[in-house]
């Protein structure tokens, strides 16, 4: 009777025990449940022009300040060349929680601020063609009236700009740290579009069409760009992938975006041509993936650079930043 007695004790020990532990279960599961978060970095809605790349902002997955991006799957249908609205899922999957967040990307047909913007820069290569090009000697005393330091904020690496233009070793050097004066136009500009040429040419004959798609922008029109983005995404987003007036290479005539503005061009075999080739005509793929600590920008596998064949040929076989070479890293 008494061993009776204190076996259904024990049971009942053992049934309250339980139910204690599958309460404090069900508790920890509607506090993780609340706790957990999935949010997106930037707009949930962005838009892009048709055949531009889009530049994914991230995410943040979180649970008590604990990181969980690694248990985030992403899928999306964007496909940029096609005029439409996509969708790009972020599922988080973590354990026995998951949470789903989405974001809208519409692609744009070219509308009319895009020809605006195409004939602005059609403009600016007409007045470019006047423009006494500006020699090394000259322009080091330039003080342009205006610049980045006075019209945007100082951050995002335009913490401490000088104003150049700056060469090391005989190489003009422009990133967010070193701009350029307004009218300022490289002597080589004209050298470079050459070899832009001889490069297509050679491109052609293995079978690639290597399309110039942006070549010199002035001062102004790199300003209308960039503004545009800073209007549609902030500052954050716009100083990843566009340069601000006065910093951008296109400036110089001596950067050109040749092939196709997508991140995947690199992949295709006309991007791999042109970066195993472009060396050989004295370019450089400018900005490298996984370099943007460095060079202050994303990936983009068809913006290239006249540097000149000594250091095209050295950057991109030891597959340096300019910045590297040039030891201003
Ligand atoms: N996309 C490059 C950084 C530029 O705007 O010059
Ligand atoms: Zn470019």
């Amino acid at each position: 009777m008494v061993l009776k007695m204190a076996k259904s004790k024990k049971f009942q020990k053992r049934i309250i025990i339980s139910i204690i532990i599958l309460i404090l279960m069900i508790i920890s599961y509607f506090v993780v449940q609340k706790n957990i978060s999935l949010k997106l970095n930037g707009n949930s809605k962005d838009k892009i022009i048709v055949n531009n790349a889009y530049y994914e902002e991230g995410y943040n997955a979180n649970l008590f300040g604990i990181n969980l991006n690694k248990y985030v799957d992403i899928s999306n249908n964007l496909k940029n060349d096609i005029v439409g609205s996509y969708k790009i899922i972020y599922k988080l999957d973590f354990f026995i929680w998951e949470k789903e967040v989405s974001r809208t990307v519409i692609v744009e047909a070219k509308v009319n601020l895009e020809n605006e913007e195409q004939n602005n820069q059609e403009k600016d290569e007409e007045n470019s063609k006047s423009d006494t090009t500006t020699s090394k000697e000259q322009v080091d005393v330039k003080i342009p009236e205006k610049n980045t330091e006075n019209l945007y904020p100082a951050i995002n690496g335009y913490e401490n700009i000088e104003i150049g233009p700056k060469y090391v070793n005989g190489i003009l050097i422009v990133n967010k740290k070193f701009a350029i004066p307004q009218d300022f136009k490289s002597p080589d500009a004209d050298i470079a579009s050459g070899a832009l040429k001889q490069l297509q040419a050679a491109a052609l004959l293995d079978g690639f069409s290597i399309e110039l798609l942006s070549g010199y922008r002035s001062y102004n029109r790199q300003k209308t760009i960039y503004e545009k983005k800073v209007a549609d995404r902030g500052y954050d987003s716009a100083d990843r992938y566009s340069a601000r007036p006065g910093h951008s290479e296109h400036q110089t005539g001596l950067a050109f975006d040749v092939g196709s503005i997508t991140y995947t061009y690199g992949e295709t075999a006309s991007g791999q041509w042109l970066n195993a080739n472009c060396a050989k005509y004295g370019f450089i793929i400018r900005y490298p993936e996984g370099k943007e600590e460095i060079t202050g920008y994303g990936y983009e596998p068809w913006h290239i650079r006249y540097v000149g064949l000594e250091a095209a040929t050295e950057i991109m076989e030891k597959g340096l930043t300019l910045e590297e070479y040039l030891g201003l890293d």
